[in-house]
């Protein structure tokens, strides 16, 4: 007999595609919140939902997921997970995708801000660091309450390439990774370590070189390998780091896609830096001390968010901003 109920943390993912419904997956088989599952397409999100359903006994938890194609019933979620719109396919650029997406970001931003006004908005559709940007300013929430997700993935690619590199446990590697989820993203082997030794006196420079090449291209190579979309499973994770860190309230520092207010001498623009949060969202962002190239490749990614983010809120001024 049940005397009370403790209330769950609700997550709503907008966008029930494989980014959106693998995340759905990690959220209840880590037990991490209830989720509300929304898609356009009637019946996918129901459907996924009841699948994932049907899994609860084999994979023993309680969570509820809910499919839907109304943005009512994301009434009162703690965190809005956006993943909404088209992945990239072979030879495109996340950029290929901004006037698509940022239509669908904008649209699902507007629907959603009525139902659920005090969440913490989490971005993930592409090109990211623009898509949250549009986000916040359509949702009119402090900058606080709306990041993006690209630093832990990205991080998680370098990761992966150290350890695989070294021939060393990736429990023990942990890495950094700056600026925009592009090819300007800005990966720190300064700040890289095997559990505390920088990965500068385990590695010649030009074998790091060639891992922070391929960690700048990690998505575009599995594009180009599975041709019918881009990745889900480490994006999935990576979201739901970020999401599990702020319902938790543990003050994890993470990589995000957060809003600049003159830190690393940039501002109004989303990119990505260290920052600690929490359950109100970003608590605060950490300066790392760069080097003078560093900057100017921080600065020069700034100076392309601008330039996008401008071009798209020209572009979407004709759908009222
Ligand atoms: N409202 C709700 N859902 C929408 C809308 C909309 N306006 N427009 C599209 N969708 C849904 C699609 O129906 C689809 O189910 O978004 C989902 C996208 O899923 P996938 O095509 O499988 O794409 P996915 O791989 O999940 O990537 C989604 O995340 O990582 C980024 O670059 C990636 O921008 C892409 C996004």
């Amino acid at each position: 007999m049940k005397c009370f109920e403790i209330p769950q943390p609700r997550v709503g993912i907008i966008g029930a595609g494989r980014v959106g419904s693998t995340l759905a997956q990690r959220l209840v088989e880590k037990n991490i919140a209830d989720v509300v599952l929304l898609d356009i397409l009637p019946g996918m999100p129901q459907g996924i939902a009841l699948d994932l359903m049907q899994a609860r006994g084999i994979e023993r938890h309680d969570r509820q997921i809910i499919g839907t194609n109304h943005y009512e019933d994301l009434r009162g979620v703690d965190v809005v997970v956006i993943t909404a719109g088209k992945p990239r396919t072979p030879g495109m650029s996340r950029n290929d995708l901004l006037h698509t997406n940022a239509v669908v970001v904008a649209e699902a931003t507007r629907q959603v801000m009525p139902q659920a006004p005090d969440a913490i908005f989490l971005v993930i559709t592409n090109p990211l660091d623009s898509m949250t940007y549009l986000s916040w300013r359509i949702s009119g929430l402090p900058p606080e309450r709306v990041l993006g997700m690209a630093g832990v993935l990205d991080s998680a690619r370098f990761q992966t390439f150290i350890a695989i590199e070294l021939g060393v446990s990736i429990a023990d590697v942990t890495t950094m990774v700056l600026g925009s989820h592009g090819d300007a993203m800005l990966p720190l082997p300064r700040y890289c370590t095997v559990n505390g030794i920088s990965i500068v006196d385990l590695l010649p420079a030009d074998r790091i070189q060639a891992m922070i090449q391929r960690t700048q291209q990690g998505g575009a190579e599995i594009v180009g390998l599975m041709k019918t979309g881009s990745a889900y499973f480490a994006p999935a994770a990576s979201a739901g780091v970020l999401v599990e860190a702020i319902l938790t309230n543990r003050h994890r520092v993470l990589p995000t896609t957060c809003y600049l207010q003159g830190e690393y001498g940039l501002k109004d623009v989303y990119l990505g830096v260290p920052a600690q949060l929490g359950r109100s969202g970003l608590e605060k962002i950490l300066e790392l001390d760069l080097t003078d190239l560093e900057q100017a490749q921080l600065q020069r990614s700034s100076l392309e968010m601008k330039a996008q983010i401008q071009i798209m809120m020209e572009r979407m001024g004709e759908h009222s901003v």
